[in-house]
């Protein structure tokens, strides 16, 4: 089946042994139904000559920056508008290092700057270069601006190592392109999400907080990034890394989460507030590290504001899903925050709990919505995450009609 028929590729080469895997991934990209435009960095040609690649796309290779007679035929700035997606395979150490920078000495390095199209790379490089420490800052900080990573595959390395470092096979990029392309049910859509705990200041060393791991959140910003929503994450302090795509907002107190999600709540689609949001701050928090002089000490509390509340009554509002976290009493607790914060729909969660809620990897959710309950039974965060995600999807696409 042509699952990439109308789909335009362009696909840049660099320079690393993986190259000449590139000839099958081009093969197979065109079978698939796709155009291919074939971009190599000079360091490429020392692999695999551009008449292969040419040969086989039936256009000529795109090199030189300052190449008059290919500028001629369509211009750098046209070739990075050409394309839906923009694939650089094999991926080179130096190439991921000269992106992450902002580099542009070279034609594909140029592409990827001044294309709007998204960007895929497949890193392809020795063992002990992807394990070093600069790789791995440059993986990571590309992955946070969207860019997807596909890969690396483990396993016998050309210079006789073994270990992470080799590039996917051709089938397996061919499928994640064509995963690509698959419309999600959420594409298009903006979705704001909070998760984790706040930071309540008591002085500039201690804070009030809670158990909150950030788990659940993050499992609905991947689930949420699978169906092809755009997701903002407004996150309190976990030690989670932030999931391929998502903009992150890293934020401490309430009242930066507060200040975090207004700036994006009037043009999201979809709001879930899935973070454990203190309800109180301390009154007045100390300058100064406070010393024990005392035998006790009292803390005057002051109300947070309810973030889910003040999004709810914006006069356009997004879809609002909230969460119940609950000791006891949980579906009562929960109609009651369903109503009083004017929800679409809330998600409640026994907490307390050692098998689900707070920390935990796993969950089991009782959801509500006006006129409707659902139970999602115990499973891991990441199957509860996609459920809880499939339901919303449901019940916003009601509500849209
Ligand atoms: O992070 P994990 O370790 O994976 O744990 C997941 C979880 C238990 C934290 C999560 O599933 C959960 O239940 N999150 C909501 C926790 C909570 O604060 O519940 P609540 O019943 O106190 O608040 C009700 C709703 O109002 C929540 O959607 C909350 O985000 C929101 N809220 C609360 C207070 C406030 N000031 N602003 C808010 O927006």
């Amino acid at each position: 089946m042509q699952t990439l028929a109308n789909k335009k590729i362009l696909l840049g080469i660099t320079g690393g042994i993986a190259a000449y895997k590139a000839a099958e991934l081009l093969r197979l990209l065109i079978k698939a139904g796709a155009e291919v435009r074939v971009v190599m960095t000079p360091s490429a040609q020392e692999f695999v000559q551009p008449l292969t690649y040419q040969a086989l796309s039936g256009h000529r290779v795109y090199i030189d920056l300052f190449d008059a007679e290919a500028e001629s035929a369509m211009d750098h700035i046209e070739l990075a508008r050409w394309c839906d997606l923009l694939l650089v395979a094999p991926a080179s150490a130096n190439f991921l290092g000269k992106l992450n920078a902002g580099y542009a000495d070279n034609l594909l390095l140029t592409l990827c700057l001044a294309s709007k199209q998204p960007v895929a790379v497949a890193p392809a490089m020795n063992q002990q270069m992807f394990a070093n420490a600069a790789t791995e800052d440059n993986i990571n900080q590309l992955k946070a601006r969207r860019v997807l990573v596909w890969g690396p595959a483990e396993g016998e390395q050309a210079c006789g190592d073994v270990g992470p470092g080799r590039m996917l096979e051709p089938e397996q990029l061919v499928n994640n392109v064509a995963q690509y392309f698959i419309p999600g049910k959420l594409d298009g859509v903006e979705l704001l999400l909070t998760a984790g705990p706040t930071r309540e200041a008591i002085d500039p060393v201690r804070y009030i907080s809670n158990r909150s791991s950030g788990k659940m959140g993050y499992a609905l910003a991947e689930a949420a990034l699978k169906e092809g929503a755009s997701v903002t994450l407004v996150s309190g302090p976990v030690a989670l890394p932030a999931p391929q795509g998502v903009q992150l907002v890293a934020v401490e107190s309430a009242q930066q989460m507060y200040d975090a999600v207004m700036q994006q709540a009037s043009t999201s689609d979809i709001f879930i507030a899935c973070a454990a949001v203190a309800d109180y701050r301390v009154d007045q928090a100390a300058d100064h590290k406070l010393k024990k002089s005392t035998d006790s000490m009292s803390l005057q509390l002051v109300r947070n504001v309810d973030i889910l509340a003040a999004v709810s009554a914006l006069e356009r509002r997004p879809f609002c899903v909230g969460f119940a976290a609950e000791t006891r009493q949980l579906e009562k607790y929960a109609l009651g925050k369903l109503e009083q914060k004017n929800l679409d729909m809330i998600a409640a969660n026994q907490v307390g709990d050692s098998n689900s809620g707070f920390e935990v990897d796993s969950n089991q959710l009782e959801v509500f919505w006006p006129g409707g309950r659902q139970s999602i039974e115990h499973a891991t965060k990441t199957d509860i995450a996609k459920q809880l995600i499939d339901l919303i999807i449901e019940r916003y696409t009601c509500a849209r009609r």
